[in-house]
């Protein structure tokens, strides 16, 4: 029997300061940073296709965008990597604009077709679609992201495209597509292709199941860095407006509801974890970054390859939950 109880993970990253007096972004950042880097050495990069598994898992980038384009950051900011399940918070964006313009219905019936609850499953699991007859937690996990690409195809001829226009609008540079892990995606996709059969056969797909597959793994492989990653989403902190335009990419209402979401599940079995220590609407993918909104403030992105039992990565975890203490941002 032990005679002391085993110390949680966090307790060894816990800021030995006053959490009430917050610090300032940029010396904020670069504690974060600190602190997170010396634990990247604890998780294992993704091994299921070569050019993740092939990624130096030393590399790690921590940038914060203010509202007005302020930006703190530290390291490999300029990068690229796949965005991967990042770009299910984009998916459904547009997903939710489309119902937006053309009536409830739309948005009514994109939620009897995907749930808001968070699945406690891992991102790619199949046993719970199964029990649930083919209506998957929430959109974003694996299979509720591919109902997600089926709807968009009711409104978009080529929702990858539409993502990459949005993205590049948002964060002011041509954003593409990397064709090593597209190629990758392509020839691992057995799981995936397992939930969208599972799915078809409980009629929760309209369209060809080939031509909803290729829309998900397309946007998977848009490749972005940190820095381009967190301009883009500053919408979602500033009620579904782009600062930069004034434009409304998303009316407030639902910018508020992909936030939520991103709370309950965007971090997927570690969505609980993540509101615990972190308290920001987060969004994680399996290249090791993840974005995350302090409304009304900022979005921050972190990236370093090494990934947690759920999939997330093991010193973003710490350097976003380090940054909210240090800063103040936690939504709670
Ligand atoms: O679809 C898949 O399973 C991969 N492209 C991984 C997506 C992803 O990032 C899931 N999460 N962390």
């Amino acid at each position: 029997m032990p005679t002391t109880t085993p110390a949680h993970p966090d307790q060894a990253h816990r800021p030995d300061r006053d959490p009430h007096t917050p610090v300032g972004l940029p010396e904020g950042i670069d504690a974060a940073a600190e602190v997170a880097r010396a634990t990247a050495g604890g998780g294992e990069v993704a091994h299921y296709i070569a050019p993740l598994a092939a990624v130096d898992p030393s590399r790690f980038a921590l940038v914060a965008t203010e509202l007005d384009g302020t930006e703190h950051h530290v390291g490999d900011v300029d990068e690229p990597f796949a965005i991967q399940s990042i770009s299910k918070i984009f998916s459904l964006v547009l997903a939710l604009r489309a119902a937006d313009q053309e009536g409830f219905g739309v948005e009514d019936e994109l939620w009897c077709r995907v749930g808001r609850e968070p699945s406690g499953d891992p991102f790619n699991s199949l046993v719970q679609l199964e029990r649930e007859r083919g209506i998957p937690r929430n959109p974003m996990i694996n299979a509720g992201a591919i109902v997600v690409d089926d709807v968009l195809l009711d409104h978009l001829d080529d929702p990858v495209a539409a993502t990459r226009a949005l993205l590049s609008e948002l964060c002011g540079e041509e954003v593409g597509l990397d064709p090593e892990v597209l190629e990758a995606e392509r020839g691992a996709s057995h799981r995936n292709r397992s939930l969208a059969h599972l799915m078809a056969d409980f009629g929760n797909l309209n369209h060809d199941l080939e031509t909803v597959l290729d829309s998900y793994i397309g946007a998977c492989a848009i490749r972005m860095t940190s820095r381009q990653l967190a301009r883009a989403a500053r919408f979602l902190a500033n009620d579904g407006m782009d600062p930069v335009t004034g434009r409304q990419v998303l009316a407030a209402p639902l910018a508020r509801r992909v936030n939520a979401v991103m709370l309950t599940c965007g971090t997927y079995d570690a969505a609980g974890e993540f509101a615990f220590s972190v308290g920001l609407p987060c969004k994680s993918g399996v290249a090791g970054a993840i974005l995350a909104i302090a409304p009304d403030r900022l979005a921050a992105c972190t990236w370093s390859p090494p990934l947690d039992g759920a999939g997330n990565s093991v010193a973003g975890r710490i350097a976003l939950h380090e940054l909210a203490e240090r800063c103040g941002l936690s939504v709670f």
